[in-house]
């Protein structure tokens, strides 16, 4: 796997001091609030794991899973639901969890199919951003990083299913994804 990474964007410290901020804003921000956290996977499971253990406040977590993309880099722009909500949402207060915002399709769509569930507010965390690629408007309250037009993968991400596992986020070699 480490022979296809060009080179470390983030290691696990700075992951790891990003998501304590994270933590420590969502936790003040949400004080008496109790929040439902709804992951989206699979991409989100190891920033989902680490954010809640930075949370101070009581809270309960929920999953979705969708998908935009096939094997490819690049969205496809069709959005579908292989897992839904388990918990109702109605009158909560909902923070979606999102490993990458990149055109905005996803996330997008979530928030007009979880809006319609009524909740008392909706808001998104992103670990990263790469505003330079979206083609629909989507404003998240809270961003890890902010990243250039690159194809990330480790700590979650994934390029067809593989590298999710690395501990840190590295930039995929192009070779691997042009071949
Ligand atoms: P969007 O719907 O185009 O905003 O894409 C969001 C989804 O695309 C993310 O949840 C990821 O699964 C995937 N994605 C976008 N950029 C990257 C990347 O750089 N590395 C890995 N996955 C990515
Ligand atoms: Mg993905």
């Amino acid at each position: 796997m480490e022979q296809d990474i060009e080179r470390v964007l983030y290691s696990e410290e700075a992951l790891r001091e990003r998501l304590q901020e994270l933590g420590r804003d969502i936790s003040r921000d949400y004080a008496g609030k109790e929040p439902v956290f709804i992951g989206v996977l699979k991409g989100s499971f190891v920033f989902m794991a680490d954010l809640v253990r930075q949370v101070t406040i009581p809270c309960s977590l929920d999953f979705m899973a969708v998908s935009s993309y096939g094997a490819g880099t690049t969205s496809t722009g069709a959005v579908k639901i292989g897992k839904d909500l388990s918990e109702n949402i109605e009158g909560r207060h909902v923070i979606i969890v999102e490993d990458i915002l990149d055109s905005g399709n996803t996330l997008s769509y979530l928030m007009d199919y979880l809006g319609a569930h009524k909740p008392a507010s909706l808001a998104i965390v992103t670990l990263f951003d790469k505003p330079s690629r979206r083609t629909k408007p989507v404003y998240p309250r809270y961003t890890g990083f902010t990243i250039e037009d690159e194809f990330i993968v480790g700590y979650g991400l994934d390029y067809a299913e593989k590298y999710r596992n690395l501990p840190y986020v590295g930039v995929l070699r192009r070779v691997i994804y042009s071949e």
